[in-house]
């Protein structure tokens, strides 16, 4: 079982020069759970995620890492603690993809150490993982979508760290990989208590898999709580302006968001 860490977010305005893209933003991410972050393109998911991995630094307020500033800790140190999956994440060219994975590895390998037997099991469970053990010698350029997300999956599994942060792992995955991911995350969060914040635009997948889900509007935190606290249509109509019916999940029994569109009406 791992330690369970504790991230939050402080009071953090992110902007990008003077487009002011998280305004004054609070979150308290919950040790040993599946959080899922949802919200409209463009309201600040994926500036979220950065700052929380400290790859952009708030102009005031600050994102805490067991009640630390994260800003001021060592990259390698925030690394071991701390694995970020980005929206889109660009690989070395001609890379295969055992040695992508096996750069989830670095911050676990000391100033002189070599690769040792642990990390070709670490890079080995990891490809096995997510289904993809048979492309570890492929170039991660000739890779279909599908497969090319499931490669850098394994690779933040490969980090094996205690939180986890992953925006849209399941962009390019047909709807069976989808699941697979988010059941294998949940996998990863029971048998080893790590934390996981997830961006998924998936709303009822979101509820599914969620223990808490943040519903982010304009660079806040518009709802926070269970997928049942959050996903009502008064939710939905604020934070996707969209009109909808939420009904339960006949497998699940958490909400399910059933839009209703311009033809038809409630
Ligand atoms: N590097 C950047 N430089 C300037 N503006 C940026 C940069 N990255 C993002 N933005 C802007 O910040 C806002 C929020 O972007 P962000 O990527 O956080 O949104 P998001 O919620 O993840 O959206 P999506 O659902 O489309 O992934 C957008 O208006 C975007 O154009
Ligand atoms: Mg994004």
């Amino acid at each position: 079982m791992t330690v369970s860490h504790s991230l939050e977010v402080d009071g953090a305005t992110v902007a990008y020069g003077d487009r002011v893209v998280l305004d004054g933003l609070d979150l308290i991410v919950p040790p040993g759970r599946i959080s899922i972050i949802v919200g409209a393109n463009a309201c600040g998911k994926s500036t979220l995620l950065r700052a929380m991995a400290r790859l952009l630094a708030p102009t005031s307020g600050s994102v805490l890492l067991d009640g630390a500033p994260i800003r001021a800790m060592p990259t390698k140190k925030v690394a071991t603690v701390l694995g970020l999956l980005p929206q889109t994440p660009i690989a070395p060219e001609g890379i295969v993809v055992a040695d992508l994975v096996g750069r989830g590895r670095y911050p676990h390998q000391g100033l002189f150490s070599r690769w040792t037997a642990a990390d070709d099991a670490a890079v080995a469970e990891a490809l096995e993982a997510t289904g993809s053990l048979e492309l570890a010698e492929r170039p991660v350029d000739e890779l279909s979508g599908g497969q090319r997300q499931r490669v850098w999956i394994s690779m933040a599994l490969a980090q094996q760290t205690d939180v986890l942060l992953l925006d849209e792992p399941t962009t390019f995955l047909d709807v069976s990989h989808q699941v697979d991911v988010l059941d294998l995350v949940t996998d990863l969060n029971r048998a080893r208590g790590t934390t996981v914040v997830i961006v998924l635009h998936d709303l009822n997948l979101a509820a599914r898999y969620a223990d808490h889900l943040f519903a982010v509007k304009e660079g806040r935190i518009f709802a926070s709580g269970t997928p049942r606290e959050v996903v009502t249509p008064e939710t939905v109509e604020a934070v996707f302006g969209m009109a909808s019916r939420v009904i339960d999940d006949p497998v699940t029994g958490t909400p399910l968001v059933v839009p209703i569109g311009r033809h038809h009406s409630l």
